[in-house]
C-alpha cells in the first residue's frame, strides 16, 4: 500500500477514535462548566470611570482600556483635525489602515511607488494623489506618522524619514524593536514629538478580520516620549481606532522583549520544536505517520487547544479522561524543568540584542525573501507537515 493510501486509511481510523473521545470530552465538559463560576472568583474586573482594573488574586493590578471607553463619536471628535499617515502597507499597515478608515478617520497611505504594497493599496481603494502617496510625501501630509514598514526597512529608511517628523506630529510604532535597539537599528526618535506604540497581539490579517466580525484584537500600548502631556491618551484612542478590543499598558522595552521571546518560544519556534520532537519519537517507535500526526498536532489544534483558549488549561484537563489527566499532571513539571533553561537562554538572547542583530542582518539582505522561502520549503516538505496536508483534507468540512 502506498504511503498516501496507508496514511489516509489510518487517518480515518484515528478520526473515528477522535470522535469517540470527543463525546467523552463533551460529557466531561458539562462537569467543568459547572465548576467554572468558582474559577472566576480569583479574577475581579472592577469598573473605574469606564476604565477597567484587573486584579489577579488581589495583588498585581492592571488597568485596561476598552473599545467602550472610546465610542466612535468620541474617536471622531478626538482625531477630527488629524491625518493618519500609514507608512507601509504590509500585514499590519493593511489591517490597521482599513480599520481606521472604516472607523471614519482621515487616513492616507505612504509606500514606495509601484511596489507590491502600492498595488495592494490601490486594490483596497486607496487613490494615488488623494489617499495614496510615496513615503516622504505622506509623512509631510500626516499629523500622525505611523511607521509600519518592516522592522528592517524602518532601520534602512530612517535617515530620510527622521528629518520629516517635525514638531507637532506624533510618531507611532507597532513594535518597540527600532527605538529600543537603536544602537543596532540607528532609529533614534526625535525628542520634540510624542512617540507612542500600539502592538496588536496577532497578525495584521487578524486585526482586520476580528474588526470586521465586530470583535477586536488585544493590544498593548506604550509611550516613549510624552511631549504634549497627552501621549497616553493618544495611544489609548489610537489603539481602539486601529481595531483593538482592549489595550493594556507596557513599555517599549517590555513590548519588544516579550514579543521576540514569545514568537521564538510558545507561539512559534518552541511549539514547532516540541511537535517535531514528539512526532519523531513516535515514528522511531513504529507509529504510522497518521497516528503520529493525530496524536501530536491534529488533536492539539482541533480539540484541546481551542478549549484552553476558550476556558483555560484546567478546563481542558477536566474535559479529558482521568488517564490522560493523571499523565499530564505528572509530566508537565518534568517538561517545565527541562525547558525552563532554554527559555532563560532565549530571554537573554532577546534582552542583549542578539536576536535583533540576527534579524536585522538576515532581513536586510537583498535576497532575504528567497532565502526565507527556501527554509519554508524545507518545513513544508517535512514528513509531519506533508501528513498534515493529507489529514486536513479528511476533515469533513474539506470534503
Ligand atoms: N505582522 C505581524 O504579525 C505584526 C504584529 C504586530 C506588530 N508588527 C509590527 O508592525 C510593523 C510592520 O510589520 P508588518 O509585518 O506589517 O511588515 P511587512 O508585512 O513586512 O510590511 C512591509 C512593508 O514595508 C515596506 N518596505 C519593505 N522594505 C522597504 C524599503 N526598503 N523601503 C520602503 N518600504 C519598504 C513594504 O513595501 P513593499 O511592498 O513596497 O515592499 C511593506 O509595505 C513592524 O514593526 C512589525 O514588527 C507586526
Amino acid at each position: 500500500m502506498s504511503f498516501r493510501n496507508a496514511s489516509l486509511r489510518l487517518a480515518r481510523v484515528a478520526g473515528a477514535r477522535a470522535a469517540a473521545s470527543a463525546t467523552q470530552k463533551r460529557a466531561l465538559s458539562a462537569i467543568a462548566t459547572a465548576a467554572r463560576p468558582a474559577l472566576k472568583q480569583n479574577t475581579k474586573i472592577a469598573g473605574v470611570r469606564g476604565v477597567k482594573t484587573i486584579k489577579f488574586n488581589g495583588t498585581d493590578e492592571e488597568i485596561v482600556y476598552e473599545r467602550a471607553d472610546w465610542p466612535r463619536e468620541k474617536l471622531l471628535d478626538y482625531f477630527k483635525n488629524d491625518t493618519m499617515a500609514m507608512i507601509g502597507y504590509g500585514s499590519q499597515g493593511y489591517g490597521q489602515a482599513l480599520n481606521m478608515r472604516d472607523n471614519g478617520l482621515k487616513v492616507i497611505i505612504g509606500v514606495r511607488k509601484d511596489g507590491a504594497s502600492w498595488k495592494a493599496a490601490i486594490e483596497d481603494g486607496w487613490v494615488p494623489g488623494e489617499t495614496l502617496f510615496e513615503v516622504e510625501d505622506a509623512i509631510k501630509r500626516g499629523t500622525y506618522v505611523m511607521n509600519l514598514l518592516s522592522d528592517a526597512a524602518q532601520s534602512e529608511t530612517w535617515a530620510s524619514i527622521k528629518p520629516l517628523i517635525t514638531e507637532g506630529k506624533t510618531l507611532y510604532f507597532s513594535h518597540g524593536f527600532s527605538p529600543v535597539f537603536k544602537d543596532l537599528t540607528h532609529v533614534e526618535p526625535p525628542t520634540d514629538v510624542d512617540v507612542i506604540l500600539v502592538a496588536p497581539k496577532g497578525s495584521g490579517r487578524t486585526v482586520r478580520s476580528l474588526f470586521k466580525e465586530g470583535r477586536g484584537i488585544n493590544s498593548s500600548y506604550a509611550v516613549w516620549n510624552d511631549v504634549s502631556g497627552k501621549a497616553h491618551e493618544k495611544a489609548q484612542a489610537l489603539a481602539v481606532a486601529v481595531g483593538s478590543g482592549y489595550v493594556y499598558q507596557t513599555t517599549f522595552e517590555k513590548e519588544v522583549n516579550s514579543d521576540l521571546y514569545g514568537e521564538r518560544g510558545c507561539l512559534m519556534g518552541g511549539i514547532h520544536g516540541m511537535f517535531l520532537a514528539q512526532y519523531e519519537v513516535l515514528r522511531e517507535n513504529g507509529h504510522s505517520p497518521s497516528e503520529a500526526f493525530n496524536e501530536t498536532v491534529e488533536e492539539a489544534t482541533q480539540s484541546l487547544y481551542p478549549l484552553v483558549g476558550k476556558y483555560g488549561m484546567d478546563y481542558m484537563y477536566d474535559a479529558c479522561s482521568t488517564t490522560a489527566r493523571r499523565g499530564a499532571l505528572d509530566w508537565y513539571p518534568i517538561f517545565k524543568k527541562a525547558l525552563k533553561p532554554v527559555f532563560e537562554d532565549l530571554y537573554e538572547s532577546v534582552r542583549n540584542g542578539s536576536e535583533t542583530k540576527r534579524s536585522l542582518e538576515f532581513n536586510s539582505q537583498a535576497d532575504y525573501r528567497a532565502k526565507l522561502e527556501e527554509e519554508l520549503v524545507t518545513i513544508r516538505n517535512m514528513e509531519i507537515w506533508r501528513v498534515g496536508r493529507e489529514v486536513r483534507k479528511l476533515r469533513p468540512e474539506n470534503n
